[in-house]
């Protein structure tokens, strides 16, 4: 059983499907606090209709992000967390969070890493014409969304997508490998080398292939 620290700064719906599989005895985790930097976020709303502690830590209240980053590490450690969820956190932390605990951040992305970094991914993807788009769970390091990469899904980009219509197929999935890569980790069988993280004891996927637009009859043999 993992004691998680969850950061939002938003809707929560992350939160949300990490909550409903600890609930349904899918997630082996418990969630000790959850922080949000913004007061009065539905995220907060969330927690609190589960019986959840919750707390705001105002970054606006903190004159540099360090500052504001010692006050969460300090209520985390209070909390007896060990493992720190951000589900759309959105602050970059600083070393003075990553040195308290080292890989042991993990954020959610909705972009298939390296490729979009950032913000506004959906509408950049499609602008771009990928035929694919995901999302990928990873540790947090020093850069924007550059840490050892846990797991990734990936969804299929079609030619009348908006950034909306993107964005709600990416979640449905974000919503599934959030609570698998916590699930990975307090099974003990995520293994970091070097930016690799491995994972032991998963089925491999040979005959598993993706084609967008899939293929046609003259493809098939
Ligand atoms: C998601 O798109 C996530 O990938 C990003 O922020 C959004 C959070 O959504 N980091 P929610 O607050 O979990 O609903």
């Amino acid at each position: 059983m993992v004691s998680l620290g969850v950061l939002v700064s938003g809707s929560g719906s992350n939160l949300q499907a990490i909550i409903d599989n600890i609930e349904a005895g899918r997630l082996d985790a418990q969630i000790k606090i959850v922080i949000s930097n913004v007061p009065g976020v539905y995220a907060l709303e969330r927690a609190r209709k589960h019986g959840l502690p919750t707390m705001v830590i105002n970054h606006k209240e903190f004159k540099t992000r360090e500052e504001f980053d010692q006050k969460l590490v300090e209520v985390l450690k209070e909390h007896g967390v060990e493992l720190v969820i951000l589900a759309g956190f959105m602050r970059l932390v600083t070393p003075v969070l990553l040195r308290a605990f080292p890989m042991r951040i993990m954020n959610i992305h909705p972009a298939l890493l390296p490729a979009f970094p950032g913000t506004h991914v959906w509408q950049a993807e499609i602008d771009y014409g990928v035929k694919f788009a995901g999302c990928t769970v990873h540790f947090v390091d020093e850069g924007t969304d550059t840490g050892p990469i846990i797991i990734q899904a990936v969804v299929p980009v079609y030619d009348d997508d908006t950034a909306e219509t993107l964005n709600a197929r990416i979640l449905k999935q974000e919503h599934k490998i959030y609570s698998r890569a916590i699930q990975l980790f307090a099974e003990g069988r995520l293994e970091i080398k070097g930016r690799r993280v491995l994972t032991r004891g998963v089925p491999r996927m040979e005959d598993t292939f993706l084609i967008n637009p899939p293929l046609g009859r003259e493809d098939k043999s």
